[in-house]
């Protein structure tokens, strides 16, 4: 059984002028679980939406949404609010997803006290403790705010807030696009690092094809709220056969190349 599975799912918006946009017109998809389905596309095609539709974090306005067997557009608000703890989303600027009010280890316990079922005060400290040291950071960390740390960190706060109630499925939009060159190599180490201990489901939302190209199993470009090529990483990226994907790419490509050796060469 697919982790998550789409038929057919559909959402348009009204522009300021009350035009439709089809955002997402007609997806289907199947993920299983332990893959990595990366989603590509130009700025507006829809990759976020899908995403937040994948978690009904807003509502479809058609189609079937199957999470783990679970048509998720049929779940009550209680349900859904039960099952949030295993279906988790990962944002781009991991600042503006932190409470700033808030201590590390109140953010990161915040998802156990709402599920209600992580035992005693001091399991969820526990909890809360490993979880930190998961994602490589140490006890120190529990009582500082985010304003204090650096960005890497307040995004590995981020992934701890969401992997501390053991979820299977955890949808990434652009999680590295906001953090340095460095540190996006690192955190997406530990991204890979954690899918192969927890066996998680990743659907990783990207502009930049070469993070996608290492990252991902399968690959969907999307255009216009549509799939335009889809398959695994190495079929849809090293042999693209649609002319809007070989398009993507070679746009993609660095006009100069970046060699970072010579710089420091001149240094
Ligand atoms: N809440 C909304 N209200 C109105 N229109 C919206 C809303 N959310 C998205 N859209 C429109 O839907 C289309 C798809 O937007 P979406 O944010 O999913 O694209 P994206 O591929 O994630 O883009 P980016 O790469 O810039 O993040 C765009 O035309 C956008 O303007
Ligand atoms: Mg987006």
């Amino acid at each position: 059984m697919p982790i998550i599975e789409l038929k057919d799912v559909r959402k348009s918006f009204r522009t300021p002028q009350g035009l439709p946009v089809a955002a997402v017109d007609g997806i289907s998809l199947a993920v299983e679980r332990g893959e990595t389905l990366g989603i590509i596309g130009e700025s507006g095609s829809g990759k976020s939406t899908l995403g937040r539709l994948i978690l009904r974090l807003i509502e479809a306005d058609s189609g079937t949404i199957l999470l783990e067997g679970e048509d998720i557009r049929a779940l009550s608000k209680a349900q859904l609010r039960n099952r949030r703890r295993r279906w988790q989303i990962v944002f781009q600027e991991p600042f503006a997803s932190l409470n700033p009010r808030l201590t590390i280890r109140q953010i990161v316990e915040e998802p156990l006290i709402v599920a209600k079922t992580y035992g005693s005060k001091a399991e969820r400290l526990r909890r809360v403790i490993d979880t930190l040291k998961e994602v490589g950071l140490s006890p120190d960390f529990l009582n500082r705010r985010p304003a204090n740390l650096s960005g890497g960190q307040q995004q590995r706060v981020g992934i701890a807030r969401c992997l501390v109630t053991d979820p299977t499925l955890v949808v990434l939009d652009e999680p590295t696009s906001s953090l340095d060159l460095t540190i996006r190599a690192s955190v997406l180490q530990m991204l890979a690092r954690l899918q192969l201990a927890r066996r998680l489901t990743y659907v990783f939302v990207s502009h930049d094809i070469e993070t996608v190209r290492h990252f991902c199993s399968h690959v969907a470009v999307m255009h216009r709220g549509r799939f335009v090529e889809t398959g695994t990483t190495d079929d849809v990226l090293s042999r693209p056969q649609q002319p809007y994907t070989q398009a993507l790419m070679a746009a993609a490509m660095p006009p100069i190349p970046y060699v970072p050796e010579e710089r420091e060469a001149l240094a």
